[in-house]
């Protein structure tokens, strides 16, 4: 073992020879031969931690369960799970970030590409098993004085989160359904019929012709850039599907390229690897390669020269639907049963044999990559196929317009894609518990590097109601990405896709999220630089006994706390105040119904329009006008709701919104204090202001929820 040491508290632990991820970009510089701090190394290759009752595990990106993480084991293998019942060990992302907080508090990153079990409490449930498939690994701890501190400098050395284009905050509206331009046209004038905004449109896998990638199907999507550019006119833009998937097809340019240049993975004959997946069969770039990551991102600037400014990458685990020796054997092993009068273990085991067929472990372990003319065992190395995937697209992407943002969000990940995409959180249901389990994934994702991500808002397989639709979009409008996706012959979910007072809901709630936008943004922009959360749990800020507890509450950017409704029927919930804050429960933005609701705990109605949100004590939140799409969001007049107890501060962040010269230092940041002096208020503002911004409408909450409207022109 070699230990590394970077100063400000992590601390590097070397077993082996550990393939190098590019997950950490902050290398830690050898010091000395040192004792493992606070885990053992046991049987070998595991290591043990004994957790105290109380202990707290919060992190673990996407992964299954709630916030607490305690409890359950989870697998760091990137899967294509469709169905996120609790059952379930492995989702698609491999996050392997976790903090233990309690009398020791600390950070854990393995950083390992292959498949890794966390036993969080399941085996004994006080004890943290880890157990690394391969036992090359570096091993991270990362020490600080609070929960914030070990978040801040894991990610310190992770690199800063992916930053999309402002219009990307703006609400998208998807359906694994929509055939033909037709069909993207009537979303659209549905959308403006019932003056819902919206930014952008999904392609799903439809758009394709036979589902091969970087193409578009002639017949469905005649003359695809006048497309573009029409919808574009009318404030929508494309964002079409890309799977690492290339159709086995003579004649078809990306594939005929890369067998030529023998960019696809192989199997131990050096052969292509081949397997189905939508297309049937096919090959898979093997993105481990430098040049085939160059290749693959350059395939992306067809779109790019049509007028497309964004990109959801897929099937990127890699999804394996089956290959074809498997398929056979199973197919033959059926034969011989056909005539048989099978029993009950003979059937299950006939049904096991067909399930197997898709993403079987034995598979990935026929693939491998070509590297410096070895061969590298893809099964070794899985967790970083979406990652290279990502990387290719972010480069590729950047590389055609280098001061251009564009938007990417991925399925499948591993710590360090969060630096080129945002995510996802995959296919999951239209249940009531997948709005809980939206919740609990954000903080964890956040902790990892992920800020931007969301879930298929409404539930992507099963049949939505109007009801969830509504609940779960008022979580929804307080995700980084925010869209509603949906299963092919699931119950339409679009916003107008119910009764006329479901529809209007919905306007109002996506309105609100447009109105907010510049406190999403503002937020979201300061976490990218800071190395802040934009979701984190209570017992982050509270260090009281039920803040530490709770589970179903978040504290949204620096000034909100949010506390959604996630049952079915319930007009209402308990709240939990760890301190006195100004509670807004509304529908719209200029429902003002605001008071200030002390410490404590509180049953808080709310009808199915409605929806709560707290503002904390010496904050300020900060928002507009809503608009028809980002683009045309007017900031000159902005809003503000301030509970100031003495002093309430703001710091607002604002740029171009669609360069990279904020990483040049190119934005403002306007400094607003709120002072009361003598029963009245002083309003300060400092630093670099927008230029656009010309007046603040200021609604200034004191303790006694008496509140005091004040104008300040800039
Ligand atoms: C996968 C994706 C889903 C998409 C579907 C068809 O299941 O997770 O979002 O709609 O494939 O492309």
């Amino acid at each position: 073992m070699k230990v590394f040491s970077v100063s400000r508290g992590v601390k590097l632990y070397q077993f082996g020879k550990p393939y190098e991820t590019n997950a950490v970009i902050i290398k830690p510089e050898l010091i000395i031969n040192e004792e493992l701090k606070y885990l053992k190394k046991i049987d070998d290759d595991v290591f043990f931690y004994k957790m105290e009752s109380d202990d707290i595990v919060y992190g673990l990106g996407q992964s299954n369960r709630g916030i607490n993480k305690r409890g359950w084991i989870y697998e760091s293998f990137c899967t294509d799970e469709p169905v996120h019942t609790p059952d379930k060990k492995a989702l698609y992302g491999a996050h392997n970030f976790f903090i233990v907080h309690g009398k020791e508090s600390f950070g854990i990153f393995i950083d390992s590409p292959g498949k890794i079990v966390f036993d969080i409490g399941y085996t004994n449930i006080n004890e943290i098993l880890i157990k690394p498939e391969y036992p090359d690994i570096n091993l991270y701890i990362i020490e600080g004085k609070s929960l914030y501190e070990i978040s801040k400098r894991f990610r310190c050395i992770i690199g800063k989160p992916y930053v999309p284009p402002k219009w990307a905050f703006g609400f998208i509206q998807s359906r694994w359904g929509y055939k033909t331009y037709e069909d993207i046209r009537n979303v659209a004038e549905s959308l403006d019929k019932h003056d819902i905004p919206c930014d952008a449109i999904c392609l799903d896998i439809d758009y394709m012709d036979k589902y091969k990638i970087f193409t578009v199907n002639e017949k469905s999507f005649p003359d695809f850039k006048n497309i573009v550019d029409n919808l574009k006119k009318k404030g929508f833009r494309l964002i079409p599907i890309i799977d690492p998937g290339i159709k086995i097809e003579k004649g078809y340019k990306v594939y005929e390229n890369g067998l030529k240049n023998n960019y696809f993975c192989v199997d131990s004959n050096g052969k292509e690897f081949t397997a189905a997946v939508w297309p049937g069969l096919c090959h898979f770039p093997d993105f481990f390669n430098p040049d085939v990551r160059k290749w693959f991102g350059e395939l992306y600037h067809e779109f790019l020269e049509a007028g497309i400014d964004g990109f959801w990458n897929d099937m990127n685990e890699p999804v394996i639907f089956y290959t074809q020796e498997r398929l056979e054997s199973v197919i033959e092993y059926a034969n011989k049963n056909k005539t048989k009068n099978m029993d009950m273990s003979e059937l299950f085991l006939l049904m096991d044999k067909f399930t197997g067929l898709m993403n079987n472990h034995d598979d990935y372990k026929k693939i491998f990559h070509k590297s410096e003319k070895k061969f590298l065992s893809h099964y070794k190395v899985h967790n970083l196929y979406s990652h290279n995937m990502n990387r290719s697209t972010s480069v590729g992407l950047r590389t055609f317009n280098s001061n251009k943002r564009f938007l990417l969000f991925s399925r499948a990940s591993y710590i360090g894609s969060h630096r080129y995409a945002g995510i996802w959180t995959g296919d999951n249901h239209s249940w009531w518990e997948h709005i809980r389990l939206n919740m609990s994934m954000m903080p964890g994702l956040n902790m990892c590097g992920f800020l931007y991500c969301g879930a298929d808002t409404g539930g992507f397989s099963c049949n939505a109601t109007a009801d969830l639709i509504i609940r779960w979009t008022q979580f929804s409008i307080f995700t980084p990405l925010f869209r509603n996706h949906s299963a092919m012959n699931s119950r339409v979910q679009e916003p107008f896709a119910f009764d006329i007072e479901t529809t209007k809901t919905m306007r109002n709630l996506i309105r609100f999220r447009y109105g907010i936008i510049p406190y999403i943004y503002s937020e979201y922009m300061k976490a990218v630089k800071d190395n802040d959360l934009f979701f984190t749990p209570l017992s982050f800020k509270y260090s009281d006994n039920i803040s530490k507890t709770n589970t179903d509450q978040l504290l949204t950017g620096d000034s909100l706390m949010i506390a959604p409704v996630m049952q079915q029927n319930a007009f209402g919930r308990y709240v939990w105040l760890p301190e006195e804050m100004l509670l807004w429960k509304t529908d719209t933005l200029n429902k003002k119904d605001i008071k200030v609701l002390e410490k404590g705990h509180h049953y808080i109605e709310t009808d199915l329009n409605e929806f709560l949100m707290f503002i904390r004590p010496n904050k300020i939140f900060i928002f507009g006008d809503p608009a028809g799409n980002v683009d045309s969001l007017n900031c000159d007049t902005l809003y503000i709701i301030a509970f100031v107890k003495d002093k309430a501060e703001y710091c607002y962040y604002t740029d171009d919104g669609i360069s990279f010269d904020y990483e040049k230092g190119v934005y403002h940041k306007m400094h607003i204090s709120i002072i009361n002096k003598d029963d009245d208020y002083l309003i300060n503002i400092e630093g670099s202001k927008d230029p656009d911004l010309k007046k603040l409408i200021c609604s200034i909450y004191d303790k006694n929820g008496k509140c005091v409207e004040k104008t300040v022109c800039l």
